[in-house]
């Protein structure tokens, strides 16, 4: 640990979260795809689901934002591998930013292209296998 790097307002682990993204990339064979924009800023997330009876079993994603972007996309696939889509959908945004230990106020809306880039990836995979919610 460097005593000289710059600290600024982020916590440590969306620090390491940015510079070492978790399930970034393209997913081959993926069931479903959610792409998002963030009206505030105009940065655009794209999530890659892999679903097996109603299990996300993989997930990853592209985003072209900010830092808080990328960590908070990096953080939202960790946190839905494995989890079924009821649970997933279940995932908010204040979570995300907590398991990144929190984000500055001002970085908030980061957490929600996350969370809706995970709704959107979802809706699609329903809208595809016909399991749409009424
Ligand atoms: Fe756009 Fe962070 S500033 S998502």
């Amino acid at each position: 640990m460097s005593e000289d790097k710059p600290k600024g307002p982020y916590s440590d682990k969306v620090m390491e979260h940015f510079e070492n993204p978790r399930n970034m990339g393209d997913l081959e064979e993926a069931s479903s795809i959610g792409t998002v924009g963030n009206p505030k800023c105009g940065d655009v997330m794209k999530l890659f689901l892999k679903i097996e009876e109603n299990v996300i079993v993989d997930a990853k994603f592209k985003t072209f934002g900010c830092g808080a972007a990328i960590a908070t996309s990096s953080m939202a696939t960790e946190l839905i591998i494995g989890k079924t889509i009821d649970e997933a959908r279940n995932v908010t945004n204040s979570a995300v930013a907590e398991a990144l230990g929190g984000l500055p106020p001002a970085k908030m809306h980061c957490s929600v292209l996350a969370k809706e880039g995970i709704d959107a990836a979802i809706d699609e995979y329903l809208k595809k296998t016909g399991k749409e919610e009424g």
